[in-house]
């Protein structure tokens, strides 16, 4: 069994990014900048923003935090995005997930300038990345595909099953494995809350790729000898021994099913830190679009 490390090679990711930011300065460029949006207080949601600013600072980009009132109305958040679209300053940016309930996620996904949409959640970039061409890769997915490239997993011809059908991760992962090409190439399954007797799909797996946010729902004796498994899942369970109050847990009961399997990843420190890297790889790709 062979760890997927994904603080190693998100730090391996940022060294390289950080690397091409030093060439550009000498170069006298413009370095990337991002923004981030957050509406509201939600606590793990300040923490990924935090976390995704301070990643900016290390490596050499510019940032901006653009913090919202849990209270902001949907016309002034439009406003907001129409403000970031017009910046000629920034290459790209983000608006963090979950809005709350009265905002429509959708109208504001959709209001981002595709070109900036370093998330890539944007119709016209999900479009782009069925379609085999350049665009931005949403981050969860495209780092996954970067820890199966990095680690050389073989990918063509295998059956990938995937658990979850979220725009952020499922679905789009379901897509990326079964583009032509390399990590890809595989025969993908896309499972979710409706799939019957799943046990059957995840027992002929070759990759098995969870992304439902239930603490160790998949167990050893539903998955195949030499398995990759890839655990998306990062929920907060509440610990009381442990000084957060909460320990962070993945969707794969990691005792049981590290043992059978080929390559796994650890939570943490196997896909949460390769999302960071990804949008920064994202936001340096939008800079060199834009002064192409
Ligand atoms: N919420 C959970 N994951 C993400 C992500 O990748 N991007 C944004 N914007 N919000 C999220």
């Amino acid at each position: 069994m062979q760890l997927l490390d994904g603080k190693k090679t998100s730090e391996d990711i940022k060294n390289e990014i950080a690397a091409e930011v030093l060439r550009m300065k000498a170069d006298g460029q413009k370095v990337p900048h991002l923004a981030a949006v957050i509406v509201g207080t939600n606590g793990a949601s300040l923490t990924y923003v935090g976390s995704k600013v301070k990643s900016c600072q290390q490596i050499g980009f510019e940032s901006t935090l653009v913090s919202l009132s849990e209270n902001i109305s949907e016309e002034e958040l439009l406003d907001k995005i129409k403000e970031l679209n017009e910046d000629d300053d920034l290459d790209g940016y983000i608006v963090q997930l979950p809005l709350p309930k009265h905002i429509d996620e959708q109208k504001i996904l959709m209001a981002i300038d595709p070109d900036k949409d370093v998330d890539g959640f944007h119709p016209a970039n999900f479009g782009k990345m069925a379609l085999e061409m350049e665009t931005f890769l949403p981050a969860t997915p495209y780092g996954i595909m970067e820890l199966l490239e990095r680690y050389k997993v073989e990918t063509a011809g295998k059956h990938t099953v995937v658990i979850g059908r979220s725009h952020i991760v499922g679905r789009p992962m379901s897509i990326l494995m079964s583009r032509k090409g390399y990590p890809g190439d595989s025969t993908v399954t896309l499972t979710h809350s409706r799939t019957r007797n799943i046990e059957e799909y995840t027992k002929n797996a070759d990759i098995i790729i969870t992304a439902l946010g239930v603490p160790n729902y998949l167990k050893g004796d539903m998955v195949k000898d030499g398995v990759v498994v890839i655990d998306v899942g990062i929920t907060r369970v509440e610990d009381a021994s442990h000084p957060k109050g909460y320990v962070i847990t993945g969707d794969v009961d990691f005792a049981s099913v590290s043992p059978k399997s080929s390559f796994i990843t650890p939570v943490p420190g196997g896909v949460g830190p390769m999302t960071i890297a990804m949008l920064l790889k994202n936001t340096l790709l939008a800079r060199k679009i834009r002064s192409r």
